[in-house]
């Protein structure tokens, strides 16, 4: 299979609403109540399919234009060719299925009809899809292939493994009226965000994914970035974690406190990001950059194991995969960064690239050493985590160990 090399796109049309996206021209699937009306008609016998969170996350991406140019869930060539080439059938670049997966026993999965109403998770009716076609396949294999391991201790994995094992596909419309901005007064869309880049004259931005309140390390990374680049587009994932990361909502705080405080309004914009974690780590690098292509971004910051979880991925896998990806089917530039720390002989944050101290002089904490230590109601060390993120932090532990 041959890819599709995409001509170069320059950073002025990539700032523009009607820019290139990836794979081609930005590709929304939003419906109007009306559009949704002229569908209903003559659609006699409804087959309703429950959105899990992530897939509802999946649709509305897909809607927005996130996902471009995915206009609805995988079909099988697409999902053959991602699962075992990381690409689409045409050849396009893309590194993790998006699926509708239903068990065998769904009545989505055996019934004839051509259309699907799609419902959020609390039932409430958000949209449709032509169902072009329905079919099995091994969960096995796709997690092998995307996550690099079929354990059931890895949460991508186990959510692959008990979800089903047919597929729905087709293009699908989203009403745009149904599903709510997740963070009113944050973009949380590609034009919106293309929109604000160009209004602020940004030729350059730099996209910064996170699933973790902001601490020191990544502030020093993306602050070394701002360095070479018009803005920093601070872009936090908000969909579906696993419940030992810190809720988006407290998240949320942590980034308005530090914003506040710390970081230069003119040059930096924060959005949403209503994806789910996959936590496929290496994949899910590639998927989270060219996502930011699509929100208009011209760089990505891939630090120390990017979208990892345990201890399956290698530190530095997710920059390996992107480093052998040609650049024009990326379309994105990585900006790759070395574990960083608090170094007390140089008294600032660096990296093995910049410190010529000991292990012993660094101040570096893991995600499960500082949910140890709030969970125990410990303090934050001010090396590790801004002040105001440590109490914001802190009191959040504290309330649900009152509660627990
Ligand atoms: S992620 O799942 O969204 O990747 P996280 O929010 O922890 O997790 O990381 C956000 C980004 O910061 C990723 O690119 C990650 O590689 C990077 N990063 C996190 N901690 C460090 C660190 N100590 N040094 C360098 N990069 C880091």
């Amino acid at each position: 299979m041959t890819a599709t090399k995409s001509p170069p796109t320059t950073v002025a049309e990539e700032a523009t609403p009607e820019a290139r996206a990836h794979g081609g021209p930005l590709v929304q699937r939003w419906a109007s109540a009306d559009e949704f009306a002229r569908a209903l008609e003559g659609w006699e016998r409804r087959t309703r399919v429950r959105l899990a969170p992530h897939q509802l996350s999946d649709a509305v991406l897909i809607a927005s234009g996130a996902f471009s140019p995915l206009a609805g869930f995988l079909g099988s060539d697409d999902y053959e060719a991602v699962v075992t080439e990381m690409r689409l059938a045409s050849g396009t670049l893309w590194p993790i299925p998006v699926t509708l997966t239903v068990s065998a026993d769904h009545e989505a999965a055996t019934t004839r009809a051509e259309r699907l109403l799609l419902e959020s998770p609390e039932g409430e009716t958000v949209g449709w899809m032509e169902l072009h076609e329905r079919f099995g396949f091994d969960p096995l294999k796709e997690v092998r292939h995307v996550y690099g391991t079929e354990e059931e201790k890895h949460p991508g994995v186990a959510r692959v493994r008990s979800a089903g094992t047919v597929n729905l596909a087709g293009p699908l419309r989203i009403l745009r009226d149904a599903v709510q901005p997740p963070y009113p007064g944050y973009l949380s869309e590609p034009l919106e965000a293309r929109a604000e880049f160009r209004r602020r004259g940004w030729r350059t931005v730099v996209a910064f994914q996170t699933r973790n309140p902001i601490h020191r390390a990544h502030e020093y990374i993306q602050k070394c970035a701002l360095e070479i680049v018009d803005g920093l587009f601070l872009h936090p994932l908000v969909g579906e974690t696993r419940s030992e990361d810190v809720p988006a909502e407290v998240r949320m705080r942590c980034y308005e406190a530090l914003l506040e405080n710390y970081y230069p309004a003119r040059r930096t914009l924060m959005g949403v990001y209503p994806a789910a974690m996959r936590y496929a780590g290496p994949r899910e690098a590639v998927f989270h950059a060219l996502a930011r292509k699509n929100y208009g971004c011209t760089h990505f910051i891939v630090g120390r194991d990017h979208a990892g979880v345990g201890g399956y991925y290698g530190t530095y896998a997710a920059q390996d995969l992107l480093r052998g990806i040609p650049a024009a089917d990326l379309g994105i530039t990585p900006l790759f960064f070395d574990n960083t720390f608090w170094c007390r002989s140089c008294g600032h944050m660096a990296s093995e690239k910049t410190c010529p101290h000991p292990a012993e002089q660094h101040v570096l904490l893991s995600g499960t050493q500082v949910r140890a230590m709030l969970t125990a109601g410990e303090e934050l060390p001010s090396e590790f985590t801004r002040r105001e993120i440590a109490d914001i932090l802190g009191r959040h532990y504290r309330s649900a160990r009152a509660q627990a």
